[in-house]
């Protein structure tokens, strides 16, 4: 462990130096880039727009990330920008005998002015990238009390890292740290690889299509019928693809939820004129009790009306012709709630518990139609992102109705 660290500079600003952006120009900027960290779930390209951005905000030659990794203790290089990344990359640097490795153990943000004077400077690192480093300001990224790694910007242009370059790469320090969580939350849920193996059945079906077409003795009714297979196949993935990146990002927290002041009846009555000529495909009628004096909630408008719309497609999908299926809505002291009913097939009990799962169908419902298991865990999310609650009663043979309640 580093025992007693020497004098550092803590960057008290000496020089005012605004380098080339001016401090408006250099927030906006920094405004820019938390908005461009919440769009990739990719651990690289988002490390990547980091260390640009490090080193664009405070005018530095270079800036690199290292990343700790707390079960050997040690921190190793991750991305770069300007500096040879496939020398740097993986390149380890020891905690106790390292800048890094004090900023990480102290927590602490630091600027040295000039880092040959440093006696904890890692010679290593400037020998594998042939850069050598004069001057350095590294914050720690911390997020939930961890310390995720170092940021660091090298060779200020011109003049000397200020107290205003550290506070700007503190900030940045703190929003890239939720973000390397969120996508390393991501990676490690099961999502992908049960996705992955979502994935297998159509592309195992469009195989085995392409094969039959290039089978010289098919006929031309064979031929279109597997063209019509191949075209849903390929919907069902398009399907997929968009139910499986809303999910993505519901589950890493990086939807974001609007704040709008929602009149929950007008919103059933619009989702039920959306899914009208849906329903007359099936000569299914649509009723409708909503009371007059509906309660104005505070919610996302167009995520509720995804939830709206994903249950009467689903009364819509598994409920036989002619059925009838019945929005209600209603409200108590604290919440709101409404309800899509249907007269269809129902759910069978043993089942019910494993409804909201991700990719969960019950067994046969492919033969009624076609969907993908993910639309209940999408509505489940949206619903309690809200800190509502979604319920499900159904009986085998008489019906199903799923039940959601807002807080008012
Ligand atoms: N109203 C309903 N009546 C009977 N079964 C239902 C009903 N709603 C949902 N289910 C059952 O629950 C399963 C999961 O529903 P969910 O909406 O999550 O997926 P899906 O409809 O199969 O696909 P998609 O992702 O396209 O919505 C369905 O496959 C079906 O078996
Ligand atoms: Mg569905």
């Amino acid at each position: 462990m580093w025992q007693k660290p020497s004098p550092v500079w803590y960057g008290r600003c000496w020089v005012t130096d605004t380098g080339k952006l001016s401090r408006l120009q250099r927030y906006e900027r920094l405004l820019e880039i938390s908005r461009d960290l919440a769009s990739t779930l990719d651990l690289d390209s988002l490390l990547k727009r980091i260390v640009q951005a490090a080193a664009d905000l405070s005018n530095a030659e270079a800036a690199s990330i290292l990343l700790y990794d707390q079960s050997n203790e040690q921190l190793y290089f991750q991305a770069a920008s300007n500096l040879d990344e496939p020398a740097m990359r993986g390149l380890v640097v020891p905690v106790e005998s390292s800048i890094a490795g004090w900023i990480v153990t102290r927590r602490e943000a630091v600027i040295i002015p000039d880092v040959s004077q440093d006696p904890r400077h890692f010679g290593q690192v400037d020998q594998s990238t042939h850069v050598q480093t004069r001057s350095l300001l590294g914050v720690p990224l911390i997020t939930k009390d961890k310390v995720l790694g170092v940021l660091e910007a090298i060779n200020k242009r011109e003049d000397q890292f200020t107290q205003e370059d550290l506070e700007l790469l503190n900030i940045l320090g703190a929003q890239a740290a939720v973000a390397i969580e969120n996508t390393r939350l991501f990676q490690q849920s099961d999502l992908i690889s049960d996705m992955v193996h979502e994935l297998r059945t159509p592309l195992a079906s469009l195989n085995a299509a392409i094969f039959l077409l290039q089978h010289p003795g098919a006929t031309q009714e064979q031929r279109d019928r597997v063209i019509r297979t191949m075209s849903n196949e390929i919907n069902r993935l398009a399907e997929m693809a968009t139910s499986f990146l809303d999910l993505a990002k519901l589950e890493s927290g990086r939807m974001p939820f609007q704040h709008d002041r929602v009149n929950l009846r007008q919103l059933l009555e619009e989702s039920g004129l959306l899914v009208r000529s849906t329903l007359q495909e099936k000569q299914q009628s649509l009723e409708m009790t909503l009371p007059e004096d509906m309660p104005i909630i505070a919610a996302d408008s167009d995520k509720i009306k995804q939830v709206i719309i994903n249950l009467l497609s689903n009364a819509h999908k598994y409920t036989p012709e002619g059925g009838v299926i019945r929005l209600n809505a209603g409200y108590e002291k604290d919440c709101v709630w409404f309800s899509v009913a249907d007269n269809g097939p129902g759910i069978p009990e043993r089942y019910l518990p494993r409804l909201f799962e991700k990719f969960f169908r019950v067994p046969g419902s492919e033969k009624s139609a076609a969907g993908t298991g993910l639309g209940l865990s999408i509505c489940k999310r949206i619903v309690e992102t809200h800190r509502g609650r979604i319920e499900v009663n159904s009986r085998e043979n008489e019906g199903t109705t799923f039940t959601v309640y807002l807080p008012r």
